[in-house]
């Protein structure tokens, strides 16, 4: 072991199980890919005002959970605790939304820092699959991405996820909610943190964890009941229409999100085998978010999946991905010569488009055989001084345990014919 470790909160992802992430990580692709989002990529660090503008002054995330650091320039930068806020920059730079081609569909994997209390499932370094729909109010965008993202965690096989649902409301109907909630808040027995994030943000007293302030909080007044007549009906819209494509959800008029850009649409994809670090993925509606970053009034809508939480759910409900083995031929050489023809047959192989390995290492015919084992390869080819001299290779079924010699030349039929 060398001296240096992962630092806290993060870790490594290597094989076997980082085949998991993979896998995790196309299934989520596939969906939006299919649904004509392209892919887009930004820098892992920027200009640390995007944030503090984008995802709040008063969220978690940017007091408490930004890397921030000073470039040697002196530039202010931060580490990128989440995507939408880059995406949208990327977007608003490129003039992706005048090119009359609204909505902007935009999809992106890559990993994202909070420096947050390290526990399982809480990372300070995590990865996350996001889709974004930029620019176009249409609550058949929001349905398409809610229905998306289901479609990514059945494809994976989870079973024990839940939908919640809510809305948030819009700048006409928010602030009369914001101040009945702060007036209702300001009656109760609370310390003085929550009472003062009760003054800048109201709504997060409602996501409160404890259990003596949820007691409180019974009766308090519900968005729900605050929404306007534009955002009842846009949100009856996307429950009808995700309804309709039978995907299930419950509403949870208490769901409020950690960043502070969303509106009407929200939405939390929570798995029950999860414990206390529950949301596998989230997202919603954030119409101002444009605007707040100095650009023009773009109405979007977008999720991100958390891919480490997503392995985790499915180690949770015992689901094994059926995942292709990386190696479909291992070549076995004892001696140098056959060293050197199986060497140019595993280039052969390789160039042909099949998966194909090579016992490295000199070693015996004992050890090679267990690489060849490990490898999950289906075929081995195997060959000695004995075989050369006759011109063939041996060419065994790792499954059934036959065994055939193959003229050298024939190699690569014999090959394909095996494995269909
Ligand atoms: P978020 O809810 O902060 O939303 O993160 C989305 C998902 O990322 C979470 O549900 C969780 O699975 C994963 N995640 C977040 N923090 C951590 C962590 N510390 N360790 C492990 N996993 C984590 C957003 O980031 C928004 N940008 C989503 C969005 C896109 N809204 C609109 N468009």
């Amino acid at each position: 072991m060398s001296t240096f470790q992962a630092p806290k909160g993060t870790y490594d992802l290597i094989p076997p199980r980082s085949a998991v992430f993979l896998a995790v990580r196309d299934t989520i692709a596939t969906q939006v890919r299919n649904a004509g989002y392209g892919y887009v990529e930004t820098p892992g660090f920027e200009d640390v005002n995007l944030f503090a503008r984008g995802v709040g002054e008063s969220t978690d995330i940017v007091t408490k959970e930004m890397y921030t650091l000073t470039t040697k320039g002196g530039d202010q930068l931060a580490l990128r605790p989440e995507g939408t806020a880059s995406v949208l920059r990327a977007a608003l730079q490129a003039n992706l939304h005048k090119q009359g081609n609204l909505p902007v569909k935009l999809w992106y994997s890559g990993s994202y820092y909070r420096y947050e209390r390290a526990q399982a499932g809480r990372y300070r370094h995590f990865s996350q699959v996001g889709a974004e729909a930029i620019g176009a109010e249409d609550p058949a965008l929001d349905a398409e991405l809610i229905i998306l993202a289901d479609q990514a965690y059945r494809a994976l096989g989870l079973r024990q996820y839940r939908i919640l649902l809510n809305s948030l409301g819009d700048k006409e109907c928010r602030p009369v909610y914001r101040e009945a909630l702060q007036s209702f808040l300001r009656g109760l027995d609370l310390d003085e943190e929550t009472l003062r994030r009760a003054e800048i943000n109201p709504l997060r007293v409602l996501d409160d964890k404890r259990a003596d302030v949820q007691k409180q909080l019974v009766d308090a007044p519900l968005l729900r009941d605050y929404l306007c007549d534009a955002c009842k009906a846009y949100h009856e819209q996307v429950r009808e229409l995700i309804t309709a494509a039978g995907v299930v959800f419950e509403d949870d008029p208490k769901l409020v999100r950690g960043l502070d850009y969303y509106t009407r649409t929200t939405f939390e994809f929570v798995h029950d085998g999860l414990g206390s670090q529950s949301a596998v993925g989230g997202g919603g509606r954030y119409d101002g978010l444009s605007e707040m970053i100095g650009g023009p009034a773009l109405p979007s809508v977008g999720w991100a999946l958390g891919v480490d939480r997503t392995v985790l759910a499915l180690e949770a409900e015992g689901v094994a991905l059926d995942l292709p083995a990386a190696t479909s031929v291992f070549a076995v050489a004892l001696g140098e010569e056959a060293r050197r023809i199986l060497f140019g047959k595993v280039t052969e192989l390789r160039r042909a488009g099949i998966a194909a390995d090579f016992s490295f290492g000199g070693k015996g015919l004992k050890g090679s055989m267990k690489d060849a084992n490990r490898s999950g390869a289906r075929l081995a080819l195997v060959a000695g001084e004995r075989d050369l001299a006759e011109g063939v290779v041996q060419l065994k079924d790792m499954e059934s345990g036959e065994q055939r010699a193959v003229a050298l030349d024939g190699v690569l039929d014999a090959v394909r014919e095996l494995l269909g």
